[in-house]
């Protein structure tokens, strides 16, 4: 019998405190009418000091599990994508956030595709519960963007917000419910318009990193955002062709939410209604991979999203890396 993967759950959480932009007009040369006209973000939230990328992540999965009913015993393995990992190369995330949560021997580990990593996630998990080697799977993407935003930077720390999300992917017979296609992608030429130059093997951690900032998020905003606005609306041209379907037969169109101009120049070019499109970006500002997930339980928690209805999800971020997917909501 032929097998699908369901997203069957979804779970988020947003830290407490807030970063408005009359909060940032105190740090760095800005001005909250500016960030709102150029960005439509009026507030980000930020993590504590005692809450690490792996703790979003967990509260967001605490979530998704007892929204999916299912036992800790029950999931086969723990995927987690994000930019800001607790440890630069180990432990991985995913196995913090397995160890906090009490899940025991099963394989964890993180992706790395910046904004775009759920959508990754969602096509990894796809494959591996279609081909029948796990029942359910535990994703996440969560992120402390902020231990690794330049604030005094004005041009990106007005952007990035921490948070997580987190869902749970399930075996089901029923198409209904079924993840119904992913179209993911990258290109490795446009790597330096995005990037954290140093900390890593090319760069190592030093006082010299440090004196030159290196240690944080750079970004080339003007070049990224034209290529994003492209590479978004053909992403979803390509994938609404290849399954026979237009912008009339999607329920919810939910993209990454970087920069609300971004998804208004998009959602106009692809004809989506407004009132079909799903936005956070005003509250959360960019929470990278975190982003479409904290979407997505924004929308089901409001009662907008309910079983069986059709998503798009449209993502873009560093790499460059993007993609698309087409998901029936698996959820009760
Ligand atoms: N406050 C006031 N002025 C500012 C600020 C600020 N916070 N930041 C920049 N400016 C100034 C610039 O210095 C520039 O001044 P100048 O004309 O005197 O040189 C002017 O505003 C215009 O700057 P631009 O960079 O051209 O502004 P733009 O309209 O492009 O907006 C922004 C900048 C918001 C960063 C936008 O380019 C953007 O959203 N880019 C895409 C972000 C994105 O999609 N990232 C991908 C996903 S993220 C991930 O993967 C982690």
């Amino acid at each position: 019998m032929r097998v699908y993967a369901s997203l069957k759950s979804i779970g988020s959480y947003a830290p407490e405190k807030i970063l408005s932009n009359k909060d940032l007009e105190k740090m760095v040369q800005t001005s909250d009418e500016w960030i709102q006209k150029r960005t439509g973000i009026l507030e980000r939230r930020i993590a504590s000091k005692d809450e690490s990328t792996s703790d979003l992540g967990v509260r967001a999965a605490k979530i998704a599990i007892k929204r999916a009913g299912i036992k800790l015993e029950e999931i086969d393995g723990v995927i987690c994508a994000t930019l800001s990992p607790d440890y630069m190369t180990m432990p991985s995330t995913a196995s913090v956030i397995s160890h906090k949560l009490g899940i025991k021997n099963v394989m964890a580990f993180d992706i790395s595709a910046a904004c775009s990593g759920f959508v990754y996630l969602l096509n990894l998990s796809k494959a591996l519960i279609e081909s029948k080697m796990y029942k359910n799977l535990l994703i996440i993407g969560a992120e402390k963007i902020s231990s690794f935003v330049d604030y005094e930077d004005r041009a990106t720390c007005i952007l990035f917000g921490d948070g997580g999300g987190a869902a749970i992917v399930s075996q089901t017979t029923d198409p209904n419910k079924a993840i119904l296609d992913i179209n993911v992608s990258a290109d490795g030429e446009y790597g330096d318009l995005l990037i954290t130059p140093g900390g890593g093997s090319k760069d190592p951690c030093s006082l010299n990193l440090i004196e030159r900032r290196g240690q944080f998020i750079k970004m080339s905003g003007n070049e990224v955002f034209k290529i994003a606005v492209k590479t978004l609306t053909n992403d979803v041209i390509e994938i609404l062709e290849k399954n026979n379907l237009s912008a009339k037969d999607i329920d919810h169109f939910i993209p990454h939410q970087a920069n609300y101009r971004i998804i208004e120049a998009v959602r106009m070019k692809l004809g989506f209604e407004e009132s079909k499109t799903v936005l956070t970006i005003h509250k959360y500002g960019n929470t990278s991979a975190a982003s479409i997930p904290m979407a997505i339980d924004d929308a089901y928690s409001s009662g907008r999203i309910k079983k069986g209805d059709l998503m798009l999800l449209d993502t873009f971020g560093g790499g460059f890396t993007w993609g698309s997917a087409l998901v029936r909501f698996g959820g009760d």
